[in-house]
């Protein structure tokens, strides 16, 4: 048996050895350390369990299987959503009724509450946060999982640790050695050169991207809060080090690794700090490293950027680096179809994500943790006479409830006073009507504001990749306004969408007649849909529809002689779609009606699935 171990960790590392060398001589140069990295690879193959070595054999084996039309995901935080790690053991059959077979877990890992962006501020890689358990707690849910077909995704922030993290203590006290995995300076000559060319990420909540330590008399780098400290990349100590956190969290039984930030972590005066060519380096050598010892455990880039700098995050087929990414041009831009009422900018959207080869895997969502950022495709609205500023400003106010027919419960995050530019927060039913309709009690609002909710996740399923849904959508789940009150997260609109889950309300789900219910039982009804029909899968050649009208989204899919066609109509009126060119007869999914739809009304707010018969 070990001959046999040590012959399939020599056989994995053969087929990379010679390119990462190269990668890390040229990024280096420093033979002993890349030595070490290597000693490193095989302890953590070593300390792999058999079980998870087990699964790691299998999805060798089955290299797509992250690309069928059978995964489902959800992103929830363990606190709010199961108290506890233990909490969220107990809380799986929720999971697995509500069809989910991949779960992110968001932040977990050791961190100062006060100081802790949501997580992303990471006192330490090797210690779960005491109030949510202990990483013995994390191997029992990963292995829970693992039994019930459930895949596991967790952050792993690796542009910046906490500052109280052990490195920026020792630092702080003045140890040589810890102070160069950070950048520090004495003065402000060089974070004054960095300034001029790197953009701010949060100008209101922490401007700037250096932070004085008075104690030491130095500026330290932070991109991110003051307290999150960039980590210097160009120190081999840093990466060899980071890597060993990332196999060690794989060897808990993580099945997808979610690279926080990562278009951030490589540092360079003169340059924007962001996207550059070292960056590619290091994901494409962690791709690798992950192949070596843990060939089951996927790449996640969070790569929250234009078009044009995420699709190279895939790598090349030869040289692959992230298994997926966040498909977040489309995300914005869906919201601004839904203010807009006008499907022409997200058409263009999804034909470029279309146009692009299958095997690069999206991740789609309507909402996350995170702020809707407008990341939309300026130069195209341009041409339709729209401007960036005022387009911005509209779209803030519509999500508002301030202008147009909204009835949205949005709010601004990260107001810059300087650029006039905001970005945006809420749930998806808050930002489509329901909190708003509920309170007014008007059943033809509650109905329309449900129709958006169902038709929103209709239209998201229907695109190529893996949908993971925002947990609490999944119910209608409406904005938690109690963060104001919170001294630690006032600040921060973002806990606006991160309220703890009702469980209650999902109780609800049960009954018929509530709001819960009826989105519940609808998403519920897709998802199933979903894993039946293979056209749903990423092999499927999938491309936009003329509709004939500006208000219906049409997307076709195709695989194996089978098309599907989905129309979504992002108005409060009924639409009729008429210039479908195939025409022919169609089943209607949801409902088993047979229908022609070379003429189709389509209900306001409202969409249908249909296969050719
Ligand atoms: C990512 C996270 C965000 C966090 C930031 C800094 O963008 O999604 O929530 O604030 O990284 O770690």
């Amino acid at each position: 048996m070990a001959n046999k171990e040590i012959g399939e960790f020599e056989l994995r590392l053969k087929k990379h050895h010679d390119e990462l060398r190269w990668l890390y001589m040229e990024l280096y140069n420093n033979g002993s350390m890349f030595f070490e990295l290597m000693e490193t690879l095989r302890q953590f193959y070593e300390a792999r369990s058999d079980s998870l070595k087990a699964v790691d054999r299998e999805k060798e084996k089955d290299p797509n299987w992250y690309r069928r039309n059978d995964l489902l995901g959800m992103m929830l935080y363990i606190d709010n959503f199961g108290g506890t790690i233990n909490g969220v053991k107990e809380k799986l059959p929720y999971l697995q009724k509500s069809n989910v077979n991949y779960i992110h877990l968001m932040p977990f890992l050791d961190t100062v509450p006060e100081r802790s962006d949501g997580g992303y501020a990471v006192k330490d890689f090797r210690k779960v946060q005491p109030a949510l358990g202990t990483m013995e707690d994390l191997e029992g849910l990963t292995a829970a999982c693992h039994e019930k077909g459930i895949q596991v995704c967790m952050d792993f922030v690796m542009n910046h640790t906490s500052e109280d993290h052990e490195w920026a203590q020792r630092a702080r006290n003045g140890e040589g050695e810890y102070m160069s995995r950070y950048f520090f300076f004495n003065n402000r000559d060089i974070p004054d050169r960095y300034e001029q060319t790197v953009p701010q990420v949060f100008p209101t909540t922490a401007p700037g991207n250096f932070t004085w330590l008075p104690e030491c008399g130095h500026y330290v780098m932070t991109t991110f809060y003051p307290y999150q400290w960039d980590l210097n990349y160009r120190n081999p100590r840093v990466f060899n080090e980071m890597m060993a956190n990332f196999l060690y969290l794989a060897n808990r039984g993580i099945d997808i690794i979610r690279i926080d930030a990562v278009p951030y972590i490589w540092k360079e005066l003169g340059t924007s700090c962001r996207n550059l060519k070292q960056v590619h380096t290091i994901v494409r050598m962690m791709r690798m490293i992950g192949e070596i010892v843990c060939p089951s455990v996927l790449l996640l880039g969070e790569v929250v950027m234009e078009p044009s700098k995420v699709v190279p995050y895939f790598g090349t087929v030869e040289k692959p680096e992230c298994h997926m990414l966040y498909n977040v041009t489309t995300m914005a831009t869906t919201w601004h179809t839904v203010a807009t009422r006008d499907t022409t900018l997200l058409r263009e959207q999804l034909d470029k994500v279309f146009a692009l080869p299958t095997q690069y895997v999206f991740l789609n969502y309507l909402r996350c943790h995170d702020d809707i950022g407008w990341g939309l495709d300026y130069d195209s609205l341009r041409r339709f006479g729209m401007e960036e500023r005022p387009h911005k400003a509209y779209l803030n106010d519509f999500f508002r409830g301030l202008r147009g027919l909204s009835n949205s419960r949005g709010e601004l995050y990260n107001e810059d006073l300087v650029t006039g530019d905001a970005r945006l927060c809420g749930t998806t039913a808050s930002l489509c009507g329901l909190q708003a309709a509920l309170e007014s009690g008007k059943p033809e609002a509650i109905d329309r504001a449900i129709d958006a909710v169902v038709m929103l996740h209709a239209y998201m399923f229907m695109q190529s990749g893996i949908p993971v849904l925002y947990s609490g959508d999944e119910i209608g789940r409406c904005n938690d306004n109690s963060y104001h009150a919170d001294r630690n997260k006032a600040a921060d609109s973002r806990y606006l969408h991160r309220g703890k889950m009702d469980w209650a309300a999902a109780a609800r789900a049960e009954k018929p007649g509530t709001s819960e219910y009826r989105i519940f039982t609808a998403l519920a009804r897709l998802e199933t849909l979903r894993g039946e029909e293979a056209a749903f899968s990423c092999d499927a050649i999938a491309a936009t529809l003329d509709t004939g009208d500006k208000a219906i989204l049409g997307i076709a899919r195709y695989l194996n002689g089978e098309q599907l066609v989905g129309l979504f109509n992002f108005s409060d009126e009924p639409k009729t779609a008429a210039a479908i060119h195939s025409g022919g007869v169609y089943r209607n999914l949801v409902t088993g009606d047979t229908l022609n739809i070379s003429e189709i009304t389509v209900p306001a707010q409202g969409f249908f699935w249909l296969k050719r018969m």
